[in-house]
């Protein structure tokens, strides 16, 4: 072959792959399109919490969606404590595996949900009786989980729900034995097993003022102990009745003000109502199978979407408001048939709280949350 001809060859060959791979991509950008994650890229994260069917990858469409619309992801329960370690010397780590390699292929910033809580505890844990065995199962517990997934968990909730709602200390098995040394640990144990993730504290409710002032003393304390932290979850079960969009403000400013990040990290708009709602109502009175508590068993009534899209709508204006201090927003669920508010605080009712129903189809609160978006372009 001659030299001209050699080279006509390989521009063939060239435009060819060119070719391939261009309709490699646009195949791929056809099928996936613009999701929530690239309305909001540039503001900050937003993911889901994936439930095991979902990190199993049971489900191709769920698959696509949990592609195309979120950038980070949490498990939902994988990590937790009574799942991934629930003998002494016995962890499970096959889901949490699944979920890093699942991470990986989409390109998603990972979160290790969480570490050191009171609640999903392993059996073992829950009757030790000493500081000292105390000590000793949060050294292993932080060191083997977090040395697992060092350099592929991007970031742990490290200290989960430690607060009561008056702000004082939860008086948790490991407050009890441990004290309030206990929160300072943890972080410095989660810090030298993987010095480069990004170290969390998760609650609910610290948006409340009350709630807030407790949470900003005990991030305080870690900071005065010399220990890193990189920032504070609101977890965010919110309720349709409204919510509570002033304090959630004043607590991105204070938070933020602390040189932290801010995150919503398990975000959902319950619709139904519950027991603490109703005047006089017994929190353990037996409301399973009452149709007053769960009214909606055949479909949410337009007037309801359109106030859920609404409340989401207010929700999101103000978090891109302060998109240099918000950094990730998760969602905590995929789509209604999943989350977890179908099942609390009581069994077996219907809920419609996240952005896409039963069917995995974008709701009115998809739309209006994807408009806050295509707002800020109109001139
Ligand atoms: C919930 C899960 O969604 C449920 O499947 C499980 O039965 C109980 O825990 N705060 C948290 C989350 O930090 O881990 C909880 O997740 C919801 C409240």
């Amino acid at each position: 072959m001659g030299f001209a001809r050699f080279c006509l060859f390989l521009m063939f060959v060239s435009s060819m792959v060119f070719m391939a791979s261009c309709s490699k991509t646009d195949g791929k950008k056809e099928s996936l399109g613009r999701g929530l994650k690239d309305a909001y890229k540039g503001d900050f994260l937003i993911g889901a919490a994936l439930g095991r069917p979902y990190i199993l990858g049971q489900d191709s469409v769920a698959d696509m969606l949990i592609k195309k619309h979120f950038n980070t992801i949490s498990p939902e329960n994988d990590m937790k404590c009574e799942l991934i370690h629930p003998e002494w010397n016995k962890y499970y780590f096959d889901i949490a595996d699944k979920f890093v390699e699942l991470g990986k292929e989409n390109n998603q910033f990972l979160l290790g949900h969480t570490l050191v809580w009171h609640s999903q505890l392993a059996p073992f844990v829950t009757k030790i009786t000493s500081a000292d065995s105390l000590r000793l199962f949060m050294k292993e517990h932080i060191s083997t989980i977090v040395g697992r997934y060092k350099g592929k968990i991007n970031a742990w909730d490290v200290v989960n729900e430690a607060l009561n709602e008056d702000g004082t200390m939860r008086k948790s098995i490991f407050y009890n034995l441990l004290g309030d040394q206990y929160i300072i640990d943890a972080f410095r144990l989660a810090q030298t097993a993987d010095p480069k993730a990004e170290l969390y504290y998760n609650d609910y409710n610290i948006e409340q003022p009350a709630k807030r002032k407790g949470a900003i003393e005990l991030i305080k304390k870690i900071q005065a102990a010399g220990i890193r932290i990189d920032g504070v979850g609101i977890q965010g079960h919110w309720s349709i009745r409204g919510l509570p969009l002033e304090d959630i403000e004043q607590s991105i400013l204070d938070y933020s003000a602390l040189g932290l990040k801010v995150m919503l990290t398990e975000l959902d708009i319950t619709v139904l109502p519950n027991p603490w709602d109703l005047r006089g109502a017994d929190v353990n009175q037996n409301f399973e199978g009452s149709a007053m508590m769960n009214p909606y068993p055949q479909g949410l009534p337009d007037s309801m979407q359109v106030k859920l899209a609404m409340e989401y709508e207010s929700l999101f204006d103000l978090l891109v408001k302060h998109k240099d201090k918000v950094s990730r927003v998760t969602f905590w669920g995929v789509n209604d048939e999943s989350s977890w508010l179908n099942g609390w605080p009581i069994r077996g009712r219907t809920n419609y709280p996240l952005l896409f129903d039963r069917n995995y189809q974008p709701k009115p609160a998809y739309y209006r949350v994807m408009s806050v978006k295509d707002e800020e372009k109109r001139p």
